[in-house]
């Protein structure tokens, strides 16, 4: 196995100059072989985060003190031998979540010793054999499902490029996506490339492959099980979601729901501030069902050191006890990677059956959870999630019920989560109503209403046209389908 890359260019050698001149502990830059690699190292004080912290909530993570010599005359004592078992072993059962958040901290203070030495050529194969060894265990503890496609993590973010969005359908899913990638084309001209992502070749039939190959530009189905090794990820329902991001071959990557609507083009996101600044842009979920203890009394039983997102999160002051909405998710996996390998290893299978999804609802919380876990820099955009619908859907005439809409930094509508439809389970014939929205912090579960009435606003006529367009689709989707059945009774082949 050759990891060296022997390429060495100018860019390199700038870089390296940096990382010494930095050399004082704080500098988290990390080059690949193909580039750079830099987790962005944040402060508190920085100008920019505090401009950013209007719109923004910032994770600012404490930093991992760098693998030292210390460290390694550590390793060859009884002692060190101790916490080499430590690293490389696991539960058989239960996954012990505080014993992974050591050992992805320790990977990651591996991952940046070594990254610079790959990205120029020095040959520490030999020097640091023993611990090059240990890095590689190491991963094989934790990442094991990445070696069907990479010799390493550093591979990763090597072998990708460019910008995309990535889905996750399985023939369930079809149909909405169907709808959603013909809004994205059709409706608001966004041409980026699309990578749709299925669990096996059970998961998504090949007419419906070949229907989203064919059927539009620049969009190409991938089978996860080929890419990630599915012995460890057994992969169903929602767990694809980050699984999807990681094996993407775009580096900087929107996840998105096959459900999600968006009044704008998604790309628009890749030029957001703080993604820029951190390499992630997250969104809040409604604020639901407060007094909720367990989600904060889970974060205290294996984070040793967290970012200063926690104090403020909802979870923390026991507001709500849903925090993300993962309908639209975006990485650059250049600045993150490490976070995001995180976010997966909570969803791999024995983790989320025992452990994460004991917990949370599903993959949406895995993203932020995850990143607390390495101390990797996210941001959230700061309002929680609103409400997108019409007036006096239950008989109130100040509130407005409806699908989970996420409003910009400008106060408008961006995108919304739950289809077209309605209500997914009361009225899912009916199209939804789109003349009204409101945000605030007092979603109701039961009746899917915001019950702020002075943060309530109207739609433009704009926004409504937009959605007539994307119900328009729909309807066609929907007699397509239609005549595509009676064709197969009439002209079986
Ligand atoms: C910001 O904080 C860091 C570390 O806490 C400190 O070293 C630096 O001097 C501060 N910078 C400014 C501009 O206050
Ligand atoms: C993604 O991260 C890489 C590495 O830091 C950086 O070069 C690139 O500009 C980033 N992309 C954006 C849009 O920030
Ligand atoms: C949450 O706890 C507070 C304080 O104990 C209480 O006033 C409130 O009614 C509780 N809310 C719910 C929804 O149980
Ligand atoms: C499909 O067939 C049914 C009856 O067999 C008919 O009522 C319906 O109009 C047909 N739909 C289309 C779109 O052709």
């Amino acid at each position: 196995m050759v990891l060296l890359h022997t390429i060495v260019n100018y860019q390199y050698l700038l870089l390296i100059a940096t990382c010494v001149a930095f050399a004082n502990g704080e500098n988290q830059e990390v080059l690949n072989g193909n580039g750079v690699m830099l987790e962005p190292v944040l402060l508190a004080n920085d100008s920019d985060i505090i401009h950013l912290s209007n719109d923004y909530d910032i994770a600012i993570p404490q930093l991992l003190t760098p693998w030292s010599n210390t460290d390694d005359m550590l390793m060859t004592s009884s002692l060190g031998q101790l916490f080499v078992s430590e690293l490389l072993t696991e539960e058989e059962i239960v996954p012990d979540f505080r014993r992974l958040t050591n050992q992805q901290r320790v990977y990651k203070t591996l991952f940046q010793k070594f990254g610079p030495m790959l990205a120029t050529g020095v040959n520490f194969q030999e020097t640091d054999e023993k611990l090059w060894n240990l890095f590689q265990s190491l991963e094989k503890t934790l990442y094991p499902w990445i070696h069907t496609s990479f010799k390493s993590s550093f591979d990763i973010a090597k072998s990708t490029n460019g910008a995309g969005i990535v889905f996750c359908v399985g023939d369930n899913h079809y149909a909405h996506a169907v709808s959603s990638i013909r809004a994205l084309r059709e409706v608001l001209n966004s041409q980026i490339p699309i990578e749709i992502f299925y669990i096996d070749e059970g998961d998504l039939s090949p007419a419906n492959r070949q229907y989203f190959e064919t059927k539009f530009t620049n969009v190409k189905t991938v089978d996860i099980s080929q890419i990630l090794d599915p012995k460890w990820t057994k992969l169903g329902g929602w767990a694809i979601k980050p699984f999807a991001m990681l094996a993407s071959s775009f580096t900087e990557v929107i996840l998105i729901d096959a459900d999600v609507y968006f009044l704008r083009k998604p790309e628009d996101l890749f030029s957001d501030p703080a993604y820029l600044k951190t390499g992630t842009l997250f969104f809040y979920d409604r604020t639901i069902l407060p007094n909720w203890t367990k989600g904060r009394d889970w974060l205290l039983s294996f984070l040793p050191s967290y970012s200063t997102q926690i104090s403020r999160s909802r979870w923390w002051s026991l507001t709500s006890s849903h925090e993300q909405e993962s309908g639209v998710v975006v990485i650059n996996k250049s600045k993150s990677l490490l976070g995001l390998l995180s976010s997966c290893k909570m969803n791999a299978k024995k983790e989320r059956d025992e452990v994460t999804y004991k917990h949370v609802h599903g993959d949406k919380e895995t993203f932020w959870v995850g990143y607390e876990m390495t101390q990797t820099p996210y941001a959230f955009m700061k309002s929680y999630g609103a409400a997108l619908g019409g007036l006096a859907r239950e008989g109130d005439t100040k509130r407005v019920c409806g699908n989970q809409l996420h409003v910009g930094t400008d106060g408008r509508p961006f995108w919304w989560n739950g289809g077209l439809a309605r209500d997914k389970n009361r009225h899912a014939e009916e199209y939804t109503e789109y003349t009204h929205f409101a945000t605030g912090n007092n979603w109701e579960f039961t009746t899917n209403c915001i019950q702020e009435t002075d943060h309530v606003y109207q739609t433009t006529p704009e926004e409504q046209h937009i959605v007539e367009r994307f119900i328009q689709i729909d309807k066609v989707r929907k007699e397509e389908e239609l005549m595509a059945k009676n064709g197969s009774v009439v002209n079986p082949k």
